[in-house]
């Protein structure tokens, strides 16, 4: 389970009879409505550029925790059914596992018992479960006007240049226009050669109140990261100024302190909005790394398991040449449930500490 008062995990498999999540903790009373949930998990299917064909519908059923349309503080459990499934594929490559993916290190976790079909619990499937968490935790969020964005930062060695603005006002996954088309334009070269491409996505949330999170497990970093890195595909995650932070001085580097409207704020946000594991009121930056799809359609090398033996492996199937767009949703889904079981938390203490004064 991830989270601490507000909870979620996830279960199914690409090719089984659903994927779905169960969340638990959630505030009763708060209005449900699937076509929302719907919206957010067509924002999953990405580009026709970058996305294998599989098309899932994606009705969500809800079997728990709702009634008349609001939460009711029980359990809720949602599901997703799997229509668009083509299996037969995988019985020819169950002992030949794809370079780059978790085929290998599945089948040893689980004693080769694994479902392998659609690479199982390890596809990118369960990411639209993680997408229904997002709605729910989206919800939380909203009542105290705390926003969460993400675009695609950068696809290959295309940039994406974009203000804050920009991107809260912006429908697009990647609001620079130009750097849009030619990271589309990029994609399709690399999928016409049959290879796969990796990038970057930026994830921001505005309206978060100083004092979320704190030191050593409670740290929002670390919080955030874990989520992130939940996320098939993840390879690398940086906040603020992030690895830049290797190159500056103090003096480039520390965000200067400033009273506006009375507010504290800081003049620049290098620190991308967290200080000592703990938020400090300025927005939150996260980028994240997505490696290139593993599974590709040029002859790569790998073994055959029964045999020990090296083969070749040439993949047929239905793949994605980019995860990047199709993840855009998913980062924000997670930050967006990571942020609200924060701000229950920290809801908590503020209560405990008002009763006190
Ligand atoms: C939204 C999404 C879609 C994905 N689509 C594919 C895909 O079509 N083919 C593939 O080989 N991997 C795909 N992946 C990545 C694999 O699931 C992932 O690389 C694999 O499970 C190994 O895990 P790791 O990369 O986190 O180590 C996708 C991941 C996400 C998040």
């Amino acid at each position: 389970m991830m989270g601490k008062l507000l909870r979620f995990s996830i279960f199914g498999e690409s090719h089984g009879k659903v994927v779905g999540c169960l969340i638990e903790g959630m505030p009763p009373g708060i209005r449900v409505d699937t076509t929302e949930i719907k919206k957010d998990l067509e924002r999953r299917w990405g580009i026709r550029e970058s996305s294998s064909s599989r098309r899932e519908e994606d009705t969500p059923e809800i079997l728990s925790g709702v009634f008349r349309a609001h939460t009711t503080g029980a359990p809720i459990a949602i599901v997703l059914k799997n229509r668009d499934a083509k299996s037969s594929y995988y019985e020819e490559i169950k002992y030949t596992p794809r370079p780059g993916h978790s085929d290998y290190t599945a089948s040893v976790r689980y004693f080769g018992y694994n479902d392998y079909r659609g690479g199982g619990f390890f596809s990118g499937r369960l990411t639209a479960a993680m997408v229904v968490a997002g709605y729910f935790a989206r919800k939380v969020l909203e009542r105290e006007g705390v926003r969460v964005r993400g675009y695609i930062k950068r696809i290959g060695d295309i940039e994406a240049n974009v203000s804050l603005e920009n991107l809260f006002s912006s429908a697009l996954l990647c609001p620079d226009e130009e750097a849009w088309e030619k990271m589309k334009r990029r994609i399709e070269e690399i999928r016409k050669e049959g290879d796969s491409i990796g990038g970057i996505v930026e994830s921001v949330a505005i309206g978060v109140p100083a004092g979320l999170g704190g030191p050593f497990d409670d740290d929002l970093e670390g919080e955030l990261s874990r989520a992130f890195f939940a996320i098939h595909g993840v390879k690398g995650v940086e906040f603020g100024a992030g690895f830049r932070f290797s190159v500056m001085k103090g003096s480039e580097a520390n965000d200067n302190l400033i009273v506006r409207n009375g507010k504290l704020e800081t003049n620049e946000n290098n620190m991308g909005g967290i200080l000592g594991g703990i938020s400090n009121g300025m927005p939150i930056v996260a980028r994240v790394v997505f490696k290139p799809t593993p599974s590709i359609y040029k002859e790569q090398k790998t073994v055959d398991l029964r045999r020990m033996e090296n083969v070749s492996l040439k993949l047929r199937g239905r793949f994605d040449t980019c995860i990047v767009p199709k993840a855009v949703v998913v980062i924000e889904s997670m930050m967006a449930f990571v942020l609200a079981d924060h701000l229950l938390r920290r809801y908590s203490y503020l209560y405990f500490m008002n009763d006190k004064i």
